[in-house]
Order: C-alpha cells, then structure tokens, then sequence
C-alpha cells in the first residue's frame, strides 16, 4: 500500500463530498494507492480545526501558500470559489504537487490555457471533478452510445433546473451565495450549472462546434454580503442555447434557477437512428433505453435499474438490486484517480479535457452578448 498524502483546500459543500471520496474509495474498490487526509486548509482556523477534527484531518492550514510549501503534501485538492482555481492551481503545479481542481476549471477560457500549460510544464497529474461522468447510468450511456447502440446520434437535449434565487432578498457575494458576484463565480448558470452539462454532453457525444445563445438576468440588483450595498448582479441567472456537435447531430440546453419546483433537476436525452437514451438526477441509478431492434410488439422504453455487478462500478457496492447515490461519484473519481497512477494513465477529465467545456461556455456567453451565433474556439 502506497500513501497519497492530500492537501484540501476548502470546506464547504465539495469539500465535504470529496473528504467522503477518499475516506470510501480504498474501502470499497482495490487499490495500491491510499489517501492519507494530511490537511485541510481554510481562512477560519478554529472552523478549519473542528472540520479536521470531524473529517479525521492530521492538520490544519489556513493560507493555501503554507500548504503548498509543505514536502508532506502530494496532492492538492482545490475546493473554493472558482476565482482561486487559476491561482491556487497553478502554484500548486509550480510546487510539484498533483492538482484536482473543482468545475469549472476556471473563470474563462484564457485562464483555463494558463492552467493547463502550467500542470503541462510542470508535469504533474491533473484532474477536474466533473463527477457526473461517474454516475453507473451515465457511465452506462456511455457505454451503450460507444457500442454503436443508438446508431447516428440526431438530438442531445440537457437541462438544469434549480429554484433557490427567485427571491430577491438573496444576496450576492459572501460565504453561502459568491455564485451570485461574478468576481467570485466568473458567470452564473453558464459556468456553474450548464458547465456538468457540457462536460457530459461532450464526453458522450462529441464536440461542439458552434452555440447560439440567449442568457437573462431577472434581478438586476441584490445587497452585496460583503458591503451591504445594492449593486447590479452581472451573473447569468438564465441561460439556453442550442447548437452543432461534429457528428452531425443538434445539441439543445437550458439552465436557470428560476425553475419553481426544482431544486437539482439534471436531465439529459439522446435521440439517434436506433435508440434512445434519456437520464435524470433525481432518479439517478436509473437509465432509460428506448430500442428500437426490439421486437416491435414488446417495442417501449425499458427503465434499467442500474445495481448489478456487469454495470459499471456496481460490482463494488452492494447487492444487485441496491442502488447507490450522489456521494458515489466522487468515490468512484477518486478510486480512478488513483487507479490512473498505477497505470500511468491520465485521469479524465484532465485540466486539458476540461478547457473545452469552458472555451463552450466562453462561446455561450458571448453569443448571448452579442446576439450572434459563435463559433467555439
Ligand atoms: N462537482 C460538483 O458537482 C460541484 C458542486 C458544487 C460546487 N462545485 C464547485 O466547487 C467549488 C466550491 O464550491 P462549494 O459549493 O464547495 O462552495 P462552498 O462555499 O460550500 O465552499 C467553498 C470553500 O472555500 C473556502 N475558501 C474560500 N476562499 C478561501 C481561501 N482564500 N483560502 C482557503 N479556503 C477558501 C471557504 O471557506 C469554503 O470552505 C466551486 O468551484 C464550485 O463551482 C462543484
């Protein structure tokens, strides 16, 4: 057994999901190489201490740059706001550590190309947490669309929905909403919610070549957390678009958090010559297959319960029949993660694979700006 002594920078939301990743992945998938939670980092050291305390943390950091200085750190986890991702990444790679970097990869595009010459030149293993990919349904999409299954792929439709900022008290900035200050998140809906689309709509189906766009910001102003003060809100809240994958086929998606009712509702379907394929968050084990080589008296769309152990991942949980959740993903992309540095093999998606989820979003934001299609470059 090998030790991959981790360095998490940041406690919040992903934080957590990904402390419960490396605690879960050497329990349940065999592995040469163990995470050892070396230390966490964060401003508030007497929080950062309780969550060391809680998570089963060895120490406690709280300005990222001491972490990085550290010979006991091979792995750097970067889990804040998006505006650090360039910055933190970057030093990180300079320092010689390994980078796991949250989504998106970065602010934009031109930052994104920083990144990857950075972990490039430096040459060290880099990976962005575009978890969705690990998803046993989505992983079997996968495999069903590779093996020739649906034929030619005609239509890729995504959304997701959520409902959380209608109000207009919310404020922007701040611990609990800097996905509303564009300082801090880049974009709104584009680079937070449509990013996991465009990742696993490439991933399944291919690049995308061009994007027409149309982006709203319903509340125009909120009070700032940071200064009190009303000051325009310069995110996204909104955003459709359609466009042309490589292969030929129509690509249609929609975000926003205006969505009433909805809270995570990720949802993605795939038309082609032969078959169908249609996926939702909220039933996640589930991937529903429409066949049409199906005998057409018995011909309808079958909902496969995705638990037994010939479908991916599923041989390392439970029984068939038992299905697993969300935490799942971020165990199954560290077990990968690990499993790429006994095979020598990069983890996907890379810092590379990831910039072009961002030049899509780039390309969004500037259709929706200039009231054009764009292509993306
Ligand atoms: N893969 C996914 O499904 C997914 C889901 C949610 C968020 N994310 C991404 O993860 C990242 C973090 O999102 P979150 O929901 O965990 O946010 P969060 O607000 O819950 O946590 C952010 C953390 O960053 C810390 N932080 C901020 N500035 C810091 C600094 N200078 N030094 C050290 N720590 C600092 C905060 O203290 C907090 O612990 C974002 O990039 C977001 O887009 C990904």
């Amino acid at each position: 057994m090998k030790p991959l002594n981790i360095g998490l920078i940041g406690y919040g939301f992903m934080g957590r999901t990904h402390t419960n990743g490396y605690r879960q992945a050497p329990r349940f998938f065999d592995l040469e190489y163990h995470p050892v939670l070396k230390a966490v980092c964060a401003r508030n050291e007497e929080k950062a201490k309780a969550f060391a305390e809680q998570q089963g943390y060895e120490s406690v950091e709280t300005d990222w740059r001491k972490l990085l200085e550290r010979d006991d750190i091979d792995a750097v986890d970067v889990c804040t706001p998006n505006n650090l991702h360039k910055e933190i990444s970057i030093a990180a790679a300079e320092a010689g550590k390994m980078v796991l970097c949250e989504k998106p990869l970065a602010m934009n595009t031109a930052e994104g190309i920083e990144m990857c010459e950075a972990v490039e030149k430096a040459g060290v293993r880099n990976m962005v947490w575009y978890n969705y990919r690990r998803v046993p349904a989505v992983t079997l999409a996968k495999q069903l669309i590779d093996e020739g299954r649906l034929g030619k792929i005609f239509h890729y439709r995504a959304n997701f929905l959520q409902d959380w900022t209608i109000n207009a008290d919310v404020p922007q900035g701040g611990a609990a909403t800097w996905r509303l200050d564009a300082e801090a998140a880049g974009s709104g809906v584009t680079g937070d919610l449509l990013a996991h689309c465009i990742d696993t709509a490439l991933w399944l189906n291919g690049s995308i070549q061009d994007v027409s766009a149309v982006t709203e910001t319903f509340v125009k102003e909120r009070v700032h957390s940071e200064t009190g003060e009303k000051t325009p809100v310069k995110i996204d809240d909104a955003c459709a678009f359609h466009c042309h994958f490589g292969n030929g086929s129509l690509g249609l998606f929609e975000s926003t958090r205006y969505a009433r009712g909805h809270k995570a509702l990720y949802t993605l379907e795939i038309n082609g010559e032969n078959g169908s394929l249609r996926w939702d968050l909220h039933d996640l084990h589930r991937l529903e297959f429409f066949d049409h080589n199906d005998d057409s008296i018995v011909r309808g769309w079958r909902s496969i319960h995705v638990s037994d152990g010939d479908q991916p991942y599923m041989a390392n949980w439970w029984v068939p029949g038992l299905q697993i959740g969300y935490e799942h993903t971020f165990v199954h992309q560290v077990a990968d993660f690990l499993k790429s540095l006994e095979s020598d093999q990069p983890a996907a998606p890379t810092f590379r694979d990831a910039l072009e989820t961002q030049r899509v979003c780039d390309a969004v934001l500037d259709s929706a700006a200039t009231r054009s299609w764009k292509d993306v470059k």
